[in-house]
This record gives structure tokens, sequence and C-alpha cells, in this order.
């Protein structure tokens, strides 16, 4: 429930994808948002007032001639109660009325008549493609952003008018998202993460390989807590079919020496290197071209293995890293003796952050039970959801950056 005490109002305008409003609406509360919805007349002619209040459970707002308020004054009223303002779907109309400063209704008179510096105002623009490209609309956007407006961003793909393009609302998930992101606290600002995760693929054959049970889940909910937190992230993956984090800009990846030279690759600018993923540690010496067959006499092929390069090991050694400048964290999961281990794993790798975890209590779980281990101590970090625990984990991040001010041009 990362939505949890906050007040939206979520402004309809009229178009097509007022039909995703709804589902919008029912996950913004299932995230424990409270929601009052407030339509244009435009909206109406796409989805019923009656729809929208039965999912957010409350009276829905249409006019600023509204008597229901004592005062009368519901642009004031709605507007003072929020946390932010979401307008989903906006039409490329509404944009063009808010940069105007319009307040002949009640949605664009309640944006106006705002605190401005108290209730956030987002955009999830909805349109065909043509009226995206143009360069009013993209004149209007650039306004908006100047003037401190969030927007969201638009999907491409069809579009109920039979085109295909950019301008498609997204999708009520990405949007709750973004919401749940843009309230979190902007601890990387500025910063550039480069994490690795899920496990890595072995061949063998061109059929068969050697894997872990490595589902990739810490690792992405690592890459999206970070982008959570303000940073620029990439995400280097092994093979999971997980989505993409929002915003996260995602390289997949097979074998170790496929992420180990994706990884050195996209390291220059980074800050921080998150390393989650379950590298594996051998590789078959010869992956042989073709399927190997059983020849009936019942013996069975003989593997060679070699060790695979350790990819953290390479970063951490990076001169950047060692003078302090790209903070490297590695993960360890034992399955016995975690302390012990991940203390030791910590000076083996000679890395200043490891966070150790019980293997077979984490992979492919959607909770786990972390240590942070430091050259100053243990801290342990109860069972919870991997979300959860990967921003604990970035918030200590942060906190190793400020301590250190590692970086010349990072805000401390
Ligand atoms: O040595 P061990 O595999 O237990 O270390 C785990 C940590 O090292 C993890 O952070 C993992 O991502 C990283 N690692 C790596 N490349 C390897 C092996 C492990 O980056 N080849």
């Amino acid at each position: 429930m990362d939505l949890s005490g906050k007040h939206l109002v979520l402004g309809l305008t009229g178009g097509i994808a007022c039909y995703k409003a709804a589902e919008l609406c029912r996950a913004l509360i299932r995230e424990g948002a409270t929601v009052q919805v407030v339509m244009t007349a435009a909206a109406e002619q796409f989805i019923t007032p009656v729809t929208m209040q039965a999912l957010s459970n409350r009276p829905v707002f249409t006019s600023q001639w509204d008597a229901r308020d004592v005062n009368n004054m519901p642009h004031i009223n709605l507007g003072r109660e929020a946390d932010a303002i979401l307008i989903a779907p906006c039409s490329a109309d509404f944009m063009a009325r808010l940069v105007q400063g319009a307040a002949d209704d009640l949605l664009s008179l309640m944006c106006l008549a705002r605190p401005i510096a108290k209730v956030p105002l987002l955009l999830a623009p909805a349109m065909n493609r043509e009226m995206w490209a143009h360069p009013a609309t993209q004149r209007n956007l650039a306004q908006l952003r100047r003037d401190g407006t969030a927007i969201l961003g638009v999907a491409n793909g069809d579009q109920a008018c039979g085109e295909t393009g950019d301008g498609r609302m997204l999708e009520p998930a990405d949007l709750v998202q973004d919401v749940i992101a843009f309230f979190r606290p902007k601890l990387l600002a500025g910063h550039q993460v480069l994490v690795t995760a899920g496990p890595t693929y072995e061949a063998i054959d061109p059929v068969r390989g050697i894997t872990n049970l490595s589902s990739g889940k810490m690792g992405f909910a690592v890459a999206r807590a970070a982008q959570e937190a303000g940073a620029r992230v990439t995400l280097v993956a092994g093979p999971v079919s997980l989505a993409t984090p929002r915003g996260v800009s995602r390289i997949d990846v097979r074998s170790a020496q496929d992420m180990y030279a994706a990884t050195l690759e996209h390291v220059a600018g980074a800050s921080i290197f998150i390393a989650t993923a379950a590298v594996a540690d051998w590789r078959p010496a010869n992956a042989a071209e073709h399927k190997i067959k059983k020849d009936g006499s019942g013996a069975s092929p003989q593997l060679r293995f070699i060790e695979n390069p350790d990819i953290l090991a390479a970063v951490a050694g990076l001169d950047r890293a060692k003078s302090g400048e790209l903070l490297c964290v590695g993960f360890a999961a034992e399955s016995q003796d975690l302390l012990a281990n991940a203390q030791a794993k910590r000076i083996r790798k000679n890395i200043p952050l490891l966070v150790g975890n019980i293997g077979p209590a984490a992979f492919g779980k959607d909770d786990n039970a972390l240590l942070l281990v430091t050259a100053d101590g243990v801290r342990e970090l109860e069972r919870a959801s991997k979300l959860e625990l990967a921003r604990e984990l970035i918030a200590a991040c942060a906190k190793f950056e400020r301590a250190n001010a590692r970086h010349s041009g990072v805000p401390a």
C-alpha cells in the first residue's frame, strides 16, 4: 500500500482513454489512496460520473456551480485537501487551457486556484499521434514543464482512431508506479546507478544450459527503488521474465561473459554499482555446436568447466571504485552462517557494503530478509517485501554517499 494516507484528485478530460481512468481509480485505491474524481463536460461524453462515483466511493464533481459544499466553492476546497492532482487522461485542449490559465470549468479553475507549491499537478496526456506531435502541443508541454507540472509521458502503439504512434495514455499500472515514485524522497537525485540482476545461463549445447534459481526480483526491486529515488538507472538483466521498472534502461544478457561485457560498458558514468545478480561461477569450457546426443551406450558426456569472470571484483578494482568515486555494493546468497560468511565476503571482495541473504529463503520469493554489512558493523533488515527492502538499501547507499561526499557535482 504505497499510497496510504495520500489524497488524490483524479481529473478526467475528454478522450477515449477515459475508459482506462476507471481502472486507474481502482488501482490508486488499491495502493491505499483516497481518490476524489473531478470530470469535465467532455469527459462525461466518454464515461459517466456514476461509474467513477461507484469506483471511488465518493460523489464526483463536474461543475463549478455545484452547491453541495456549504461555501459553494468546490474549486477551492477540492484543491486544498489534495496531496496531488492527477489529470488522466489529459487532452490536448486541456493542456492548452492550463497553459493559458483558463478557469471556465471546475477542473481548470481548481488547477489554477491550487496552492502551487503544496499541491503538485501531474498529467497523463492522451491524444492522436498528430495532435501529440503538433508544434502547438509540444510548445504547451514545454511551458507546462516550466510551470512545474509533472508530465508522466505517453505510450506508443495502436490508437482508437486506427493510427499507430505516440500519444496513447500510459496504462493504469504504469501511472500508479509513476505516482508512487513521484512521492518518494529523491535521495539519489543526480546519481547514475548500475544494477545487475537475475541468473546467468551458461550453454552446454544449443538447447541445454546451466542456470540457477535466481528470479531477478530483488535486483529489479533495487533498480525500481533507485529510479524512484531520482537516479538514472541501467539494469543489466540475466534471463528473467519480469517487467522492466518504469523509467529504467534495461540491457538483457544471457551468460556471465555477456553480463561482464555489458556491465563494464555501462559503468563509466555510474556513481553506484549494485551487483544483485546470481552469476554462475563456472561455465562449460566448450559449448557444443550441435545438440549432444545419447549414443545408446549409457555413457554420459564429460563436461569440463572454467571459471567465469567476477564482475563485482572487476568493477571494485577500477580506479574510480578504489578512490571512492564509485560505490560498489555486493550481495551474498548463503545457505548457512550468514553473518560470518557475509563479513568475510565483504573483506574478500574489498567493497564497502555487502548485503547478505539466505539463498533458499530469497530465490523466487516476493519477500526477503537482509543483513547490511559495512566496516562499521551490521544492520539487520527484517523480512519484508523486496521492494521495501530495496528502498532501505537505496537509503543506506544514499547515506554512504553523503557521508563520504564521494561525488563532485552531485549534491551531498
Ligand atoms: O563470490 P560470490 O558469487 O558469492 O559473490 C556474490 C556477489 O558477487 C554478488 O554481488 C554477485 O552479483 C557478484 N558476482 C559477480 N560476478 C561473479 C560472481 C559473483 O559479480 N562471477
